[in-house]
């Protein structure tokens, strides 16, 4: 049994006509960094949601099959308990932030105001995650007044100071630019570090490619396939699956279709060097 695991899970929204999710099975490990990926409406959210417990405690449907996390049974806990295990960033940050704290400090320092965590401490965390995500310029600023990338970094560090185990982030970096991009996975990678659990749904295939530990691709609710990120990024199956190669494995693929002796196809920038010292040798 997984740190996560799902066995034969069906889900179909109230008004869905068809199953959103197609008799997953899945099993994750605690300490490692996952990325989910697929195409526009693949079902992605929905096994966040499943994950996270919001179904069935917070969506109706049909359900069937089991989601345990920390061998708990999502069903049989409620989502308050559930939060304190899994950490979720939900796809549009708007609705991460309240909407009742004046500054970004005071937005971060809610969530552990509720815990009844003393004021010291707060203010210490506070300062803390602030350096981790990189939050110094926005810290008084007024969060609804915040550009969508700026809400999007301090619904991330809404959550990291949580400090929970399992961190599920549903697209953290769609309205980001590729340096603040590169950063969360950075930020992603210390919690890793850290012993954490990091489920991410992200399109951004290089980054992928150099930070995730394995991937899981789904298309139209079925989980196609879970593996090694240097195994599933080269499958010959990923454009069927609706997901882009790197542009490292495009160029190794067409080398090796010009009958070049590429013997190892590669996924990231280094892999790539490798190949092409191996073929100028
Ligand atoms: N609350 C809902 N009620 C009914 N149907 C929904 C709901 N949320 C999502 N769906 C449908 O379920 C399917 C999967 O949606 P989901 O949001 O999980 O996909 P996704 O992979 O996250 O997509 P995206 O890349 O656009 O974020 C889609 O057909 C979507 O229209
Ligand atoms: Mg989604």
């Amino acid at each position: 049994m997984g740190y996560i695991t799902l066995s034969n899970v069906s889900y179909s929204y109230p008004t869905s006509k068809d199953a959103v999710i197609k008799n997953a099975n899945l099993s994750l490990e605690k300490g490692k960094f996952y990325a989910l990926v697929g195409r526009n409406g693949s079902g992605k959210t929905t096994l966040c949601n499943l994950i996270r417990g919001f179904i069935p405690h917070f969506y109706n449907g049909q359900l069937t099959g089991n989601v345990i996390v920390n061998n708990k049974d999502i069903k049989n806990e409620d989502l308050g308990s559930l939060a304190l295990d899994i950490g979720y960033v939900f796809q549009n940050p708007f609705n991460q932030i309240s909407g009742i704290k004046e500054t970004v400090f005071e937005e971060l320092a809610y969530g552990l105001e509720n815990f009844g965590v003393p004021r010291d401490e707060i203010i210490r965390r506070v300062e803390e995650i602030i350096d981790v995500v990189n939050l110094a310029e926005l810290q008084h600023k007024n969060p609804m007044e915040l550009s969508g990338g700026q809400q999007q970094r301090v619904a991330l560090a809404s959550i990291l100071i949580m400090d929970p185990e399992i961190i599920v982030i549903d697209e953290p970096t769609s309205q980001l630019d590729p340096q603040a991009t590169e950063h969360v996975f950075k930020i992603i990678e210390l919690m890793k570090n850290k012993g954490k659990t990091i489920i991410l749904v992200e399109h951004k295939m290089d980054l992928i490619a150099e930070y995730a530990d394995e991937v899981i691709i789904i298309d139209h609710g079925e989980i196609k396939i879970h593996d090694v990120t240097e195994k599933v990024l080269i499958d010959p199956r990923l454009r069927e699956w609706g997901v882009s190669y790197t542009e490292y494995t495009k160029l190794g693929l067409k080398l090796k279709e010009n009958k070049f002796n590429v013997d190892k196809i590669p996924t990231t920038v280094d892999e790539a060097t490798q190949m092409m010292q191996k073929l100028i040798r």
